[in-house]
């Protein structure tokens, strides 16, 4: 749940991979903020139990089955868009991860076309879409702390995040003038239905490894990202924002 008092009243979010996991929580912290928001995301299961659960606040959110990995299906999404944009989360994400002797081309291909090339795709067709009266429009892309520091077993996802980075200060550079700000959130450990399928020794280990003896929750990085996208950010651009307790230090 988080406790920020920001108001996205009269103002529309894309959340790409919104239909779960940090996606889901930053959807539902704009919705409870009083924002718009546009779900969307690939998983036609996610979307249907998302939908379920923000039942209450159906007259601000619309889904849309999207993989930003096909231009075609952002451009389509980018037709159905119910309202001009203010915010985009760029979020969707996944991983398939080996050492680097394992990785496949698949593998590669994969994990670079979701996440580093679909953000290409859902910006690069929403920007036009974007209010164009507004002088605080705001791109969020979510990296990880692994495209900072690589991480073993990682090749793919590293060099994605990596690459999000460069975009975000790149676009930041020369979208600033338009009236956006683009920035990236770095989430370290961050606990998720994933994690929490763990057994209890793995979590309490990967816990012992962060300063703040805690593994992150999806409100963690919700929290940084509405501050990012909120007028009060307005001078933040280009930055990447750690969200690890500390994991890195
Ligand atoms: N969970 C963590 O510990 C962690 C740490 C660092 C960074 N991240 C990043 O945070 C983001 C969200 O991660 P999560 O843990 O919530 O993952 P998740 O798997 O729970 O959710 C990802 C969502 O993205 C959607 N998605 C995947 N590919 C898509 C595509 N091609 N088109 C549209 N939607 C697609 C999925 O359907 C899903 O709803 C990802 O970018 C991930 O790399 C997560």
């Amino acid at each position: 749940m988080s406790n920020l008092q920001f108001s996205f009243k009269n103002k529309a979010a894309v959340v790409t991979g919104g239909a779960q996991g940090i996606g889901f929580q930053i959807t539902l912290s704009f919705l409870q903020a009083g924002g718009n928001v546009a779900v969307w995301d690939y998983s036609a299961q996610a979307l249907e139990a998302a939908k379920k659960e923000l039942s209450s606040f159906k007259d601000q959110v619309h889904f849309q089955q999207v993989d930003v990995t096909q231009k075609e299906s952002c451009d389509q999404a980018v037709q159905a868009l119910p309202w001009p944009a203010d915010v985009l989360v760029n979020n969707a994400g996944i991983t398939r991860d080996k050492s680097f002797g394992k990785m496949s081309f698949d593998d590669w291909n994969a994990v670079i076309n979701t996440n580093l090339t679909g953000l290409f795709n859902v910006t690069k067709t929403l920007s036009e879409k974007f209010n164009p009266q507004s002088m605080n429009k705001r791109i969020i892309n979510i990296s990880s702390v692994v495209g900072l520091y690589g991480n073993f077993g990682q090749t793919n996802y590293a060099a994605a995040k990596a690459g999000v980075i460069g975009m975000t200060k790149t676009l930041g550079k020369e979208l600033g003038r338009k009236g956006f700000t683009v920035n990236a959130v770095a989430p370290g450990f961050i606990s998720t239905a994933m994690t929490q399928a763990m057994p209890k020794e793995t979590l309490d280990a990967m816990a012992a490894k962060v300063p703040v003896a805690r593994l992150g929750s999806t409100a963690d990085i919700a929290n940084a990202v509405m501050f990012l996208a909120s007028e009060q950010a307005g001078y933040i651009n280009g930055a990447v924002i750690s969200v690890d307790g500390g994991l890195v230090i």
